[in-house]
């Protein structure tokens, strides 16, 4: 694969055609079905990630989004050797995980939010000694680094405690530091904000932004949280069922139907969502029977759909309209009718 210069820097991260096909087992439902799965399982392959290309290039910070199960942290373990692509390729930093895990290993640093990849018994700052020795960096540099994220992350009061001790969130930001104590010049995070408070939460996010603005470094960023994806990525790519939906500049998503609103309305007496639909508006999300987010088109108004409630004597209790922002525009794609047009 040839490497491509992108406004005079090359692509650090390529992807090509990427898939990967998982062999799982299906039981028959129920009690006498998992007996009979005893002796006989049926495989079914499932593709969870299906023909995958783009490219990243250096110093670039990527918002990789999708529901539940669209195949990113595949990605993500195929693109740091943790996982063997069932066809296609990857090259990081012009290596090929699989041909060469040790070179990509000190090309990369890598956080998955739901697993540390400290050392479970050991004081943080044992775990992060530890690192100074596998990746032989010097002292100096290694202490000075270090004081750099103690200071950043805040975590001069745990360093001295156990992992398995830490809280959520002292291990994110743990973990956070480990990854990039060998200064890769490559990040990948898998929802590194997973579960914190707010205030850890921005404090991560910060990180995440001073690092890629002061140090150049490419990060390739998963997460379910709105507020990361505005505050960081510049770009985003949206993978659903393991494909590529959407690739380009978060400006442009959103651009793209700013121009749609989103009214929120709560009648009385509760009228299903299939009242909306019936009368072909496009029902965002259902609370309850009473409150209705609705899609409206940039050339409509809220007034049709105000008498055709009056008329049939439902009451409007409360009614707000807002512009479609990126989140809208993501519940859309992430829904099960998947009925946007990316
Ligand atoms: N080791 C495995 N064996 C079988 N199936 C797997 C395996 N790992 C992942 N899958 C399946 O592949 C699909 C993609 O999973 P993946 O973890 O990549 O999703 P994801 O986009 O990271 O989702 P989430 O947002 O929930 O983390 C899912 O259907 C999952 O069940
Ligand atoms: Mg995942």
């Amino acid at each position: 694969m040839a490497r491509h210069p992108v406004g005079g820097n090359w692509f650090v991260i390529e992807v090509r055609d990427l898939t990967k096909k998982f062999t799982v087992k299906k039981r028959k439902p129920g009690f006498v079905g998992s007996l009979v799965s005893l002796f006989s399982t049926h495989s079914e392959e499932m593709t969870a990630v299906d023909a995958v290309n783009f490219a990243i290039g250096r110093g670039d910070l990527v918002g990789y989004l999708g529901p539940n199960g669209a195949g990113k942290s595949t990605t993500i373990k195929m693109l740091t050797g943790i996982l063997v692509p069932t066809s296609g390729q990857v090259l990081v930093d012009g290596i090929d995980p699989q041909q060469d895990r040790r070179a990509v290993a000190r090309k990369i640093g890598v956080v998955f939010g739901q697993k540390t990849q400290l050392w479970w018994d050991l004081p943080v700052e044992e775990s992060f000694d530890l690192l100074r020795a596998v990746y032989r960096i010097p002292r100096k540099e290694f202490q000075e680094r270090l004081d750099f994220f103690i200071e950043l992350l805040h975590m001069k009061d745990f360093l001295s405690q156990q992992t398995r001790k830490l809280s959520l969130g002292q291990r994110m930001r743990a973990d956070l530091a480990a990854s990039l104590l060998h200064r890769p010049p490559i990040l990948f995070l898998d929802e590194p904000t997973i579960g914190l408070d707010i205030l850890t939460r921005d404090i991560v996010r910060k990180f995440i932004k001073e690092i890629n603005e002061q140090e150049k470094i490419t990060i390739l960023l998963t997460t379910h949280d709105i507020q990361d994806i505005e505050y960081l990525a510049r770009r985003l790519i949206l993978l659903d069922r393991g494909k590529v939906h959407y690739d380009g500049g978060i400006h442009e998503f959103v651009q793209r139907y700013a121009a749609e609103k989103v009214l929120t309305i709560q009648v009385d007496p509760p009228c299903g969502a299939s009242f909306f639909t019936g009368l072909g508006y496009e029902v965002l999300s259902a609370a309850s029977d009473r409150n209705f987010e609705i899609r409206l088109g940039a050339e409509e108004t809220p007034a049709l759909l105000i008498e055709q409630l009056t008329e049939k004597g439902i009451r409007i209790d409360e009614i707000n309209m807002r512009k479609r922002d990126l989140g809208d525009t993501l519940k859309l794609m992430y829904s099960n009718n998947r009925n946007v047009e990316l």
